[in-house]
């Protein structure tokens, strides 16, 4: 069995911490509170009592006089620290290793992962003294989440709120499973994701209708399983690890170029993306205004990054994604060749359950020898890790 320590700190948001609880128990996870004074004041000790059915530790000199122990124990018992909802102060506090209290000082005993959850004003949030405390936290290897955006309650708009109960138990499960295998340890995995977009003027781009979920899936999971990841992503609205190296690129000239940058830095790579395939020949310097007539843009060829890729293979293990409309395995096939892989995960895009702004994809994975294994409808996620456990068969 696991087991949390989840740290509450006192903020209007500190009664969500008891949601975020009552999820991690349905998942079989042991809790272990510890309260801060200022949380007792938002929320009583007896209502985490409740929910976590375990002893709740508010104060370092109440009766039982365990604590002595208690704080070295549950920092050695933990598998992860969630410290929900963090303030600015309790954030501070850590940053500057302040530990005056049973948070603070079982946090700083802690060997586990930490995790921090702030939720405060967006002027505090902003504040370049906090924002540095949680640079410094995260440098040395805390797990900090990003506060969601909205009303918050002291009538502001912005960023601060406490993100949904729903995503930091993900995050959190996410931080807890990370490590369990780790067999990329010591590799170098690069991945693209996410569509190309190609200016016309300042104004206006062609693009496709790429999410990047499959690739940012891809990255994550060679992350969890020990690799170092270089994620080469277009613009999407989706985020990632920290510990991940994410280049942020728009058209397909600049995949290409971060792309070769670390061509032979990489041991593995896996091409998601989906790079526009052409540009405009011109792009206008200023907005193209509207006429009667109607308009032409001719396009010219954009690079093939995975074929300048294959061209220099040597050892590396290269795979790709054909992303068809009809013909799926033919074509995948083709592209093997024609590309230099190692496999290709092909996937029909009309189909229900795959593709693009899909969580889920159905694919077939078939390789430079003509093995092709077909899979049922999957999350992303499970599509990620078939791919690395090919990928294994490779690097074994
Ligand atoms: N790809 C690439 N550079 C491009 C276009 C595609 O590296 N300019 C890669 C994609 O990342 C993917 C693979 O090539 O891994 C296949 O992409 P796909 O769009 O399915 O096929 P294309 O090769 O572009 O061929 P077609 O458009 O004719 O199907």
């Amino acid at each position: 069995m696991k087991h949390v320590v989840v740290g509450v700190s006192g903020g209007i948001a500190t009664y969500k911490a008891l949601d975020v609880i009552s999820r991690l128990k349905k998942q079989g996870i042991n809790i272990h509170v510890i309260m801060t004074k200022n949380a007792c004041e938002f929320v009583t000790p007896l209502s985490f009592q409740t929910i976590s059915q375990n002893y709740v530790i508010s104060d370092m000199w109440a009766e039982p006089k365990t604590w002595e122990v208690e704080h070295i124990e549950l920092s050695k018992k933990a598998d992860a620290f969630l410290i929900i909802p963090a303030t600015a102060n309790l954030i501070g506090k850590i940053a500057a290793g302040i530990a005056d209290d049973m948070l603070t000082t079982t946090v700083m005993a802690a060997k586990c992962p930490v995790i921090l959850v702030p939720s405060m004003n967006t002027n505090m949030y902003e504040n370049p003294i906090f924002q540095e405390n949680m640079q410094k936290l995260k440098a040395i290897g805390y797990h900090c989440m990003e506060p969601a955006e909205g009303r918050l309650a002291c009538g502001d708009y912005g960023k601060g709120k406490l993100p949904d109960p729903e995503d930091i138990v993900g995050y959190a499960l996410e931080v807890l499973n990370r490590g369990t295998k780790k067999d990329f340890d010591g590799k170098k995995v690069l991945v693209t994701a996410g569509p190309t977009i190609e200016a016309i003027d300042p104004v206006r781009f062609i693009t496709n209708h790429s999410s990047g979920k499959m690739g940012y899936a891809i990255a994550e999971e060679a992350y969890n399983r020990g690799a170092e990841v270089v994620l080469v992503s277009g613009p999407v609205h989706l985020s990632c690890s920290d510990g991940i190296k994410r280049i942020d690129i728009q058209s397909t000239q600049d995949m290409l170029e971060a792309v070769l940058a670390h061509e032979s830095w990489a041991d593995v790579i896996i091409k998601a993306a989906a790079p526009a395939d052409y540009r405009p020949a011109a792009v206008s310097d200023s907005k193209i205004k509207k006429g009667e007539e109607s308009l032409e843009i001719k396009f010219i060829r954009n690079p093939d990054i995975l074929m300048e890729l294959g061209k220099n293979k040597g050892k590396k293990i290269l795979v790709g994604f054909a992303a068809e409309t009809q013909n799926v395995v033919e074509y995948a096939k083709e592209k093997i060749v024609k590309k230099n892989l190692d496999f290709i995960v092909a996937n029909n895009v009309t189909e229900t359950g795959a593709g693009f702004k899909s969580d889920t994809n159905i694919v077939k994975i078939i390789d430079s020898q003509g093995n092709i294994t077909e899979y049922d409808m999957k999350t992303k996620k499970e599509v990620a890790n078939i791919i690395l456990d090919k990928v294994r068969l490779y690097t074994e």
